[in-house]
């Protein structure tokens, strides 16, 4: 039996979060209905339940999928790529997303975090030989007459968010992708790492780590590039013109990006856990921020660099596997390591404004008949560039259409039967700070009520369907995908569906997601069009080439990707609002968890931790994690099959008046849906991973030396991973127990 007990502690940080908004309305309180309210009779909330308020569930979804438009979406991206969006620095693109949404019909309001965050002053990269400067970087993209916000006067340095300020001069190393791996490579060959700069290359894993794990070896500055070997077959090398004449990546290009160390804890860096209000008390920023400088690099100006290091050390290729050549070898470029000799040595001065200032997301809100049950879709705003058409204002011109569509439907008298919350995010960029800091201010009113959170950030740069998500909405996204036609109609009548390949990634992080899923335990997707495949024109990834001219010439031309991906998140977070019994699957939840349970038991045969104990033969230490797993397994399969037959008979129950039988199977399918509600929340563990008590789940986590890439169960991986037995039986116990508690929630 599943209980909310609301503490006093709890009432309290309640009271003082619905406080500072009137959107949410100071009735709050009132409107969470605790568990045991449930078991009496709950009047309807629709006049008509369960048809649904003004509208019929039929009617809401041809209004969805018939009123995103391509023009319109092409408008909303035009606007928000047209002047620099950094995070902090463009109050006027929330205001006027605000207004956009209130003329849709949606409330909505400004709400503003104060933040610490760094901004660009000065930088300088340049490489000597006996001292005498040989190679000065520009640090900047090229300026293109055919892409006209690359020439913006204001138009945003090459830097890195939360990179330290600081000024070194000093011999460098080539450290392939720089990942936990490489570095121990270099380690084991015995290359001197201390007081030197760092040369990495990008990919792999999130660039923040690779800084983080340079610092603790004691080097001194980081200086990461974009390999055209990472591109695929689209390069200069075969034969294909760079941007903006061909696909190929533009040799200038600069991938800006956040060096906060994501797996650590994402928002802002000095509020872990709390909102950052003004007036709070801050933490230290080194637990999640790094104190060397790095700055990012167009392979153009890695070149010299790289070129320097030629018969240095040992080359890449005597390496092992993921030591690959880069591909730059047809620029005389033979992938040494290094170090550099003691001559050639590289200054890199990196000077950052960190200062405590405002960001701010836009927040939206359509009040349901049931207020303790809402449904959360956002996107964010700011971008590193003035463009972002791609990263992420694909996402924010859907969010748009996304809204007017709902819209429509309340000038037509609906409402929904869920309260649905529309977000558009600041801070993003620098470490998923607007939405985790929202999340950490509203934690208990979402605990109590959050159903799901749908997420798009990259929402268009390319026509492949892709998607993230907890295994609890895996059904849902896919019979909501089976009913949106694809723009692609090469075989006619082709779904999204029908064109997807039809994997579900989990949930690692890298985008607003994180703070839902890991820390507040709450069901979430994140979806978009992208990547087809090898002969893909190059996305320049947070360069001023994610621009509104490269989305109209290559991105998405004629819009209609935008318009779909409108359609896929309005349309699921229509299933999610509207239907009787909440669309979820407790049987993929349960089914991932021994899928990923096989994974973690070939790691620990495999790194010879045996799960099977020498001294114990036949008992292993996942035996009684199994049998919670299978339990659950039961459990959940039974759970779904009665909230399935609820669905049908709220089916049959449509259009009939029969107030007495109505109250009765309304009151069910609160309960049910109260449990569905619950189930995600149950895999939070209140301390914490080890080392990152900011992480909440057992189940998904960033990996805490990829970042992206999610890790499941990451407390039992990173104990396999430091080859300690100790935490791995510690951890089996912890997940086991978690288990246990989810088959409660849906016993
Ligand atoms: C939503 O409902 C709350 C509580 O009834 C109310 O105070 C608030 O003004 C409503 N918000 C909107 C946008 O209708
Ligand atoms: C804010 O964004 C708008 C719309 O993209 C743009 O025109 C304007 O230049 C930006 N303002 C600032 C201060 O960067
Ligand atoms: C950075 O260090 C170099 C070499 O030590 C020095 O010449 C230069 O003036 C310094 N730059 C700044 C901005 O401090
Ligand atoms: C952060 O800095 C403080 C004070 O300088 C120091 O005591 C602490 O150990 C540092 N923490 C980390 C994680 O580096
Ligand atoms: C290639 O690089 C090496 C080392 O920097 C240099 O000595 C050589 O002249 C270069 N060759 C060409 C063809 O540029
Ligand atoms: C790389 O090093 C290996 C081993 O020292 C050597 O056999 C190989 O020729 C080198 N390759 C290049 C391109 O220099
Ligand atoms: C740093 O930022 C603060 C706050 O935004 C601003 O007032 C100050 O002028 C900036 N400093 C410099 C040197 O630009
Ligand atoms: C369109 O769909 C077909 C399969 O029906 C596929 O082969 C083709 O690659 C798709 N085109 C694009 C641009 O995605
Ligand atoms: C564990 O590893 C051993 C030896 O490598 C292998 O024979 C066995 O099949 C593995 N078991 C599992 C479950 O992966
Ligand atoms: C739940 O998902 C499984 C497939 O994983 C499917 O067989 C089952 O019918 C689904 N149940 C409901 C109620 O959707
Ligand atoms: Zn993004």
């Amino acid at each position: 039996m599943v209980v909310l007990p609301l503490t006093t502690l709890a009432l309290a940080l309640l009271s003082s979060a619905f406080g500072q908004s009137d959107l949410f309305g100071d009735d709050k309180l009132d409107k969470i209905v605790p568990w045991d309210s449930l078991t009496g009779p709950v009047n309807p909330p629709h006049s008509q339940w369960p048809a649904g308020d003004g509208l019929s569930y039929s009617d809401l979804k041809d209004i969805l999928s018939t009123t995103p438009n391509p023009d319109k979406a092409k408008e909303w991206s035009q606007f928000y790529t047209a002047g620099p969006h950094l995070a902090g620095q463009n109050l006027s693109q929330a205001v006027w997303t605000r207004d956009r949404w209130e003329e849709f019909g949606v409330k909505s309001e400004v709400v503003p975090y104060e933040v610490y965050i760094n901004y660009p002053l000065d930088h300088r990269l340049a490489l000597l030989k006996d001292g005498e400067v040989s190679f000065e970087a520009t640090l900047e993209e090229d300026v293109l007459e055919e892409d006209p916000t690359s020439g913006l006067k204001d138009r945003v340095p090459t830097f890195h968010g939360y990179s330290a300020s600081g000024n070194v001069t000093a011999q460098y190393v080539y450290c392939n992708f720089g990942t936990y791996t490489d570095f121990e490579n270099l380690v084991a060959a015995g290359i001197e790492l201390k007081g030197k700069i760092a040369l990495v290359r990008y990919g792999s894993v999130f660039r923040g780590l690779k800084v983080k794990r340079a610092q603790e070896l004691g080097m001194v500055g980081t200086i990461i590039y974009s390999d055209p070997g990472d591109d695929g077959l689209v390069t200069e090398v075969n034969g294909y013109k760079p941007y903006p004449e061909g696909p190929a990546r533009n040799p200038s290009s600069v991938q800006r990006g956040s060096v906060q160390y994501l797996s650590q804890f994402p928002g802002d860096p000095t509020t872990p856990g709390y909102a950052s209000k003004p007036g709070v008390p801050r933490k230290p920023a080194n637990a999640s921020t790094p104190s060397i400088p790095s700055l990012p690099i167009s392979y153009a100006e890695a070149i010299p660099l790289l070129q320097a290091l030629n018969g240095h050390g040992p080359n890449a290729s005597s390496f092992p596997a993921r030591w690959h050549k880069g591909g730059l070898e047809h620029k005389n470029v033979s992938y040494n390591i290094g170090p550099s000799p003691p001559s050639v040595t590289i200054n890199l001065m990196n000077l950052q404004n960190y200062t405590i200032t405002p960001i701010w997301n836009t927040i939206g809100i359509i009040n349901g008949s049931l207020s303790d049950e809402v449904i959360v879709l956002g996107n964010h705003r700011d971008a590193w560039i003035a463009g972002g058409a791609g990263d992420p204002n694909s996402g924010s011109a859907a969010l748009n259409e996304v809204i007017r569509s709902f819209g429509v439907a309340l000038s037509k008298g609906w409402k929904p039967q869920r309260t649905i919350v529309f977000a558009s995010w600041d801070g993003e960029e620098y470490g998923l700070v607007g939405s985790t800091e929202w999340v950490e201010d509203y934690l208990p009113w979402l605990k109590d009520s959050a159903v799901a959170y749908l997420n798009v950030d990259v929402g268009t740069r390319g026509t492949r369907f892709n998607a993230n998500a907890a295994p609890l909405l895996n059904q849902a996204i896919y019979e909501v995908t089976k009913s949106i036609k694809s723009p692609n109609q090469t075989v006619e009548g082709s779904t999204v569906y029908d064109l997807w390949d039809k994997h579900i990634g989990t949930m690692g992080s890298g985008s607003d997601f994180t703070a839902f899923q890991d820390f507040a335990g709450i069901p979430s997707a994140d979806f978009g069009f992208g990547k087809t495949g090898p002969l893909d024109p190059i996305y320049h990834y947070h360069s001023n080439y994610d621009s509104y001219a490269w989305m109209v010439k290559y991105g998405d031309p004629t819009f209609q990707y935008h318009v779909t991906a409108a359609k896929v998140w309005s349309l699921l977070a229509a299933s999610l609002s509207e239907k009787a019994v909440v669309p979820f699957n407790a049987t993929d939840y349960a089914s991932s968890l021994e899928r990923y349970l096989d994974s973690v038991k070939h790691m620990a045969n495999s790194s010879g931790m045996s799960y099977r104990d020498k001294e114990e033969q036949d008992v292993s230490m996942f035996v009684d994690l199994d049998l919670a797993i299978e339990y659950l397994q039961r459990t959940a399969h039974s759970f779904d099959a009665h909230a399935a037959g609820l669905a049908a008979q709220a089916t049959v129950a449509e259009g009939k008046h029969n107030p007495a039988a109505t109250n009765r199977l309304f009151a069910e399918i609160r309960a049910v849906n109260t449990q569905y509600k619950m189930l995600e929340r149950a895999f939070l563990f209140p301390k914490g991973l080890d080392g990152r008590s900011w992480f909440k789940h057992v189940v998904f986590a960033p990996g805490k030396w990829t970042g992206y890439a999610g890790d499941t169960y990451p407390g039992l991986v990173e104990a396999i991973q430091a080859g300690d037995k100790k935490a791995l039986y510690r951890w089996a116990g912890i997940i086991e127990g978690v288990v246990w508690r989810a088959a409660g929630v849906i016993s």
